[in-house]
């Protein structure tokens, strides 16, 4: 069975919240595709959407730049489901009126819905929803029925069941919206009469023969870093082409403690992959020695790394493709959707396209990240490893302030492992979304027995984010922070501090470098 079979279209026209709406489609079992909204109807239909959605954007429909889609998409008599931005373009699209709101509604409202209306189907009539747009439609088109309202709203949404249009001047996908994935699911499952067949199950039975086709009988090569992204993907080809994959894994020293060894195990005695370790510590150490500039660090791991893969695959002779871990954020933010860009980040690890190979091999291009986490489970991939918190490329080099020694990093990675440990023990591993230990360079005067102590002062940095864009710093049980002191100060020599990093970002930073 093809999972993307069934495939509805979102439309972006530069709101915040369109990967969001995609995620929440893919949640409903529904395969969905971003593109920008200047596709044209020839090319929808082309690709034959069985819906489409139109996201929020932060213009006004009256401004004389506003995005406005083509407007034939409307006679494909494929069901439309508008949102916010989306809703109002297409009540002013089709002969309605859209005005900027007095009153301003803004965030949770309450709203009256018609129950007998499609979209509200088996809802509650009274509810809560989420707006962010201080714009509304005050007079609907031709053929359209008012089916929601609020105290200070005329159209909280409106439908033309006929033409199968419907919009929402509230947000569905975010959380606060308190029934907005059911409302999503009516749109799916009964305007487009999509089944749920989207699951991670199919997707990787489909991706695995996708795979043995393209790959015939040739080689592929996959840089893995024990990630997740790189992990599923080198897991699923060695799936479909077992042996022709080979993995090369550069340990660079800067990794957490016991971290290679773990990743060695899983590949090569769980999986059985053909898997290069190359221990290439004392390289990069060498090439760190006296650099204490961040971003300086950054640049000589990133080029070091890749100086190492090439020697490393010269060796191997001739192999034709290079497999990625690229997911579908990844592709959507170089240039897919219409949002502001802020790029993550200086991924440090990643190969440049030109490193002589026939091809790419991409098979999570079109998963958003808790995709690839369920496909890794479907694999059989170890928990730990699936929900592993991101580790940045450059390692421990950017949590040790200054230079690099590797009498600093055994102390790092002995304090970092205390924490984890902690945090595992006392159940709070998912409760913050990244957390490490820090070597701050700072030295300070303390006291151990009857002597004097000048020693090192480590930071514990745990924050929670959903983007890692902003972040605020995790509200960890004083009684488990007490428990990692204590242990980092009897357990690790050279530490007589431990502090606790209570900055959000802004203005801080997760990483401390
Ligand atoms: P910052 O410190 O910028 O970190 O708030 C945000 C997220 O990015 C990770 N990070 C990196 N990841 N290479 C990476 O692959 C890097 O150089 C790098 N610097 C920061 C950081 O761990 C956090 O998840």
């Amino acid at each position: 069975m093809d999972s993307k079979k069934e495939s509805v279209l979102i439309m972006d026209f530069g709101g915040q919240y369109s990967q969001l709406i995609a995620r929440r489609v893919r949640e409903c079992n529904v395969y969905c595709e971003l593109s920008s909204y200047k596709i044209t109807a020839e090319e929808i239909k082309a690709a034959g959407y069985m819906g489409i959605i139109f996201t929020g954007g932060p213009n006004s429909t009256y401004e004389k730049d506003a995005p406005k889609c083509d407007p034939k998409i409307f006679q494909l008599g494929i069901p439309i489901l508008g949102i916010c931005y989306g809703a109002q373009l297409m009540a002013q699209s089709l002969g309605g009126k859209v005005k900027s709101s007095d009153k301003k509604e803004y965030g949770k409202t309450e709203a009256e819905c018609n129950t007998s209306s499609l979209i509200f189907h088996s809802a509650k009539s009274k509810t809560v929803v989420w707006m962010s747009h201080t714009d509304y439609i005050f007079q609907v088109p031709h053929g359209f029925k008012i089916t929601a309202i609020s105290e200070s709203c005329p159209v909280v949404a409106m439908e033309d069941l006929k033409r199968k249009l419907f919009a929402l001047q509230f947000h569905p996908e975010v959380m606060h919206t308190e029934q907005g994935m059911l409302y999503l699911r009516n749109f799916l499952y009964n305007a487009c009469e999509c089944t749920a067949r989207w699951q991670m199950s199919s997707f990787v039975e489909s991706t695995i023969k996708e795979l043995r086709k393209k790959i015939g009988d040739k080689k592929v090569l996959c840089a893995l870093s024990g990630g997740v992204d790189s992990s599923v993907a080198a897991v699923l080809v060695h799936k479909a082409v077992g042996d022709q994959l080979t993995c090369i894994f550069v340990d660079h020293g800067l990794l957490r403690k016991d971290e290679g060894d773990q990743v060695e195990n899983v590949f090569r005695k769980q999986f059985k992959m053909n898997l290069i370790r190359v221990n290439a510590q004392e390289r990069f150490l060498s090439k760190l020695a006296g650099v204490t500039e961040p971003e300086k660090k950054r640049k000589i791991i990133g080029e070091e790394f890749i100086r190492v893969f090439e020697d490393e695959s010269k060796k191997l002779g001739k192999i034709e493709f290079l497999c990625q871990g690229t997911i579908y954020p990844d592709v959507v933010e170089s240039g897919v959707g219409e949002a502001a860009v802020i790029k993550s980040h200086h991924n440090v690890g990643g190969l440049p396209e030109d490193i002589g190979f026939e091809g790419l091999i991409e098979p999570l291009r079109d998963l958003f990240k808790d995709e690839v986490r369920k496909a890794g489970l479907e694999l059989g991939i170890p928990e730990f490893l699936v929900y592993r918190q991101p580790f940045p490329g450059p390692g421990l080099a950017i949590r040790i302030l200054g230079e690099v020694t590797e009498d600093k990093l055994e102390i790092l990675k002995s304090a970092d492992a205390i924490m984890r440990e902690e945090f595992a023990e006392n159940g709070i591993e998912r409760d913050a979304d990244q957390y490490f230990a820090v070597l701050t360079g700072i030295k300070s005067v303390g006291v151990m027995g009857d002597g004097r102590t000048y020693d090192n002062t480590i930071a514990l940095r745990a924050v929670t984010t959903s983007d890692f864009m902003t972040a605020d710093w995790a509200r960890i049980p004083y009684d488990v922070l007490e428990k990692i002191s204590n242990r980092i100060i009897n357990e690790v020599p050279n530490v007589n501090r431990v502090v606790y990093d209570i900055t959000s970002k802004p203005p801080a930073t997760v990483e401390w470098e």
